[in-house]
């Protein structure tokens, strides 16, 4: 009898996921399995709503964004409250959703999601449940992956935005920033930065000074250079700059309207500012054609490790090849920009300021 194995997706949603269902499916069954996916990551188990996944269900949705099966990043199974942080799943909901699978005769969960997700999943797996992981953030920074999918389109569009925005900046000699998201992590905001050519990236690994940041606009408009693009990461921590309480999980979009108001006090009327915050822009729309690729990669290794057995490890790219490695390291560390990054250095000769 063919096994039956259940998808999971959890969290926000990401170009690339369909695909990696298009992966798991389309090899899973010349394997000899077949699959059901939750609707709304965990919720979908304990809520029984779930479809199932056969070839023409998964027929052109390489292509599509979003997640055909719905996600959230709330409910009963949230197993994230800050960075590093984890909470531990009641333990009646972890009995609840294994008792709910084995009704349901699931051999498996495939698992796809960030760290708080891979940390449920993780808890899960500890519970008895036979799982394999797939990473996704298009934040890019889960440290026990080279390379998540979601972020390559995630810069695209934020390239894109910054190319249409300069031509405003230019023609207006007006100061933009350009806020992207990331969270702790300033990847999407330093990849864009170089690649859409701007003047300034502020990223959330290091100090920003507002007062040289201040100066090195001066000094651009005494120079005559009237317009500048400056990249803002959402999770820049700045003087006076509250968040919400909860940790870091808050909604952290506004960081660039702070920082205008900041720099209008200081240097009242000196210069014309504007603010475009790109958000959920990033995440949306069609995945590019890399994204789709390690999408797929991804969905194939997931189910080839869960036909080889693998339980309770998760998927990832190491120097370009596809291994496992166990869900307790796999959400372990952040990977954050650091000064010996190499993308970081080639923004750095360019002459691009960046807060340091
Ligand atoms: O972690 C992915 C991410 O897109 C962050 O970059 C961003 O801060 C957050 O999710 C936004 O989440 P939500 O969809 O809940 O607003």
């Amino acid at each position: 009898m063919s096994k039956k194995v259940g998808i999971v997706i959890s969290g926000g949603d990401c170009a690339g996921l369909n695909a990696v269902i298009s992966g798991i499916v389309r090899v899973g069954t010349t394997l000899g399995y077949n699959f059901v996916g939750f609707e709304r990551g965990w919720e979908g188990i304990l809520d029984q709503r779930f479809r199932i996944l056969d070839i023409s269900a998964i027929r052109g949705i390489t292509h599509l964004g979003g997640t055909i099966l719905h996600t959230t990043n709330h409910g009963r199974f949230a197993a994230k409250t800050g960075v590093g942080d984890k909470t531990r799943i009641d333990s009646d909901i972890l009995k609840q959703t294994r008792d709910q699978l084995h009704k349901m005769k699931i051999d498996g969960l495939i698992v796809i999601g960030g760290d708080g997700t891979l940390s449920g999943a993780e808890q899960l797996a500890e519970a008895g449940v036979k799982i394999v992981g797939v990473p996704k953030s298009i934040d890019n920074d889960l440290s026990s992956t080279d390379k998540t999918f979601g972020f390559s389109t995630a810069v695209q569009i934020a390239t894109d935005a910054l190319d249409k925005i300069h031509t405003t900046a230019t023609s207006h000699e007006r100061v933009f920033f350009v806020e992207c998201m990331g969270r702790h992590a300033g990847w999407i905001s330093l990849y864009a930065g170089l690649a859409g050519g701007a003047n300034a990236i502020l990223l959330p690994e290091f100090y920003v000074n507002v007062g040289e940041f201040i100066e090195f606009l001066r000094k651009r408009q005494e120079d005559e250079k009237r317009s500048a693009m400056v990249v803002v990461a959402e999770g820049i921590i700045l003087p006076q700059r509250l968040f919400a309480e909860g940790g870091s999980e808050v909604r952290l979009a506004g960081v660039s309207e702070f920082l205008m108001g900041l720099i209008e006090k200081a240097e009242p009327k000196r210069f014309e500012m504007r603010h475009v915050v790109l958000g959920h822009t990033q995440r949306g729309g069609s995945p590019n054609a890399e994204d789709r690729m390690l999408s797929k990669r991804y969905g194939i290794s997931a189910i080839e490790a869960y036909h080889a057995r693998l339980f309770g490890s998760m998927v990832r790219v190491r120097d370009g090849y596809m291994e496992t490695i166990p869900l307790s390291e796999a959400v372990s560390n952040l990977k954050v920009v650091t000064h010996e990054d190499h993308i970081y250095q080639s923004a750095k000769k360019v002459g691009i300021y960046i807060n340091s």
